[in-house]
């Protein structure tokens, strides 16, 4: 049987939130299983589409790459890399670049967010960032593509810049496709359960941070906006009651029809206890395996260029068709 190829990557600026955990991360250690094979990668070259600090840079990769293994990415199933360290990626991306059109690049609406967001800086690289997105899928054969959903436009780019390619020069990518989370794709924020939950929120309040003490957890989830209706249910325009009911059955695996259950007849602040009880569960061993690694550093550094020599092995197979298939080997 051919194991199906999982590729995803994920940008090390700011520690994630609990969002980006339910809506990503847990989902990337349960797509370890035996009819798959996961590449996984911390993007640090797409992290210099935004003016950055270099010392932060620099720390903020090893962190999330300590982290992605906390979370349970077994690196040891799953090679587990930092872009920058698998040179192919931007060479095929030149290549890529090539039969990209700007048309295209033109409609990604993240391309459209960062240039009103950053109207001082709109640099090429936030342009063609995902040219390179669609190298870091396309080097590895990936069929599957595990995104949120502000990510599968430019994994729509990648299937078509596949097919593009495959038709003027011969089959040479795998047509990849994305995947999305079956379940807690969107956690709302706490303070404004109208927009996704975000680490660039202004108000700490509105978010849980993957590295959130306990007692910051249970306060903000305590400050959590919610309604003035007297019953727990999740309803229509119910929001914040809403997301606290998903949030608690992402991290204790309880259905909704449960969970309701669960809280008849109880108020807001029965529930918001037992959703902060329910996330300290799930973050603090994820926390306690996160320093373990952020102290040793060496066994870090060893799992890191252990992966980056793997997907380069694999990386350059792909370089290399694809070189030979415009003709320039
Ligand atoms: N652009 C993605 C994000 O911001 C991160 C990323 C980079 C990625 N390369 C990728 C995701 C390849 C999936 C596949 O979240």
């Amino acid at each position: 049987m051919d194991k199906k190829i999982i590729l995803s990557g994920i940008k090390p600026t700011g520690i994630p939130t609990l969002g980006n955990y339910i809506g990503a991360l847990r989902n990337w250690r349960l797509m370890q299983e035996d009819d798959k094979y996961c590449y996984y990668m911390v993007a640090d070259l797409h992290a210099l589409t935004v003016r950055n600090d270099p010392a932060e840079l620099r720390q903020q990769t090893r962190s999330m790459a300590a982290l992605l293994i906390a979370c349970g990415i077994d690196p040891n199933r799953s090679p587990l890399f930092i872009q920058s360290h698998v040179h192919q990626h931007a060479e095929l991306s030149w290549i890529l670049g090539c039969v990209t059109y700007m048309g295209e690049l033109n409609r990604m609406t993240q391309f459209k967010d960062k240039s009103a967001k950053h109207a001082d800086n709109i640099n090429a690289g936030l342009y063609t960032y995902p040219v390179l997105m669609a190298s870091d899928i396309l080097i590895y054969g990936a069929d599957l593509v595990p995104v949120g959903d502000d990510q599968k436009q430019h994994v729509e780019l990648a299937r078509n810049i596949a097919i593009r390619f495959n038709n003027a020069f011969g089959e040479t990518f795998v047509v990849p496709e994305p995947v999305m989370p079956k379940f807690g794709a969107r956690i709302m924020g706490l303070q404004d359960p109208e927009h996704k939950m975000s680490k660039t929120d202004t108000n700490p309040n509105g978010y849980i941070s993957m590295l959130d003490e306990p007692a910051v957890i249970t306060k903000k989830f305590k400050k959590a906006i919610t309604d003035c209706e007297p019953t727990i249910a999740y309803a229509e325009g119910r929001y914040g009651c809403n997301n606290l009911l998903t949030i608690y059955c992402a991290c204790t695996g309880k259905t909704m029809d449960e969970a309701v259950k669960e809280f008849e007849g109880f108020g807001y602040g029965k529930l918001k206890t037992a959703v902060a009880d329910a996330v300290i569960a799930e973050l603090e061993p994820i926390q306690a395996v996160y320093r373990q690694y952020m102290d040793d550093s060496e066994e870090l550094d060893r799992i890191i260029a252990r992966g980056a020599q793997q997907a380069s092995e694999r990386a350059q197979i792909t370089l290399d068709k694809a070189y030979k298939a415009v003709g320039i080997r």
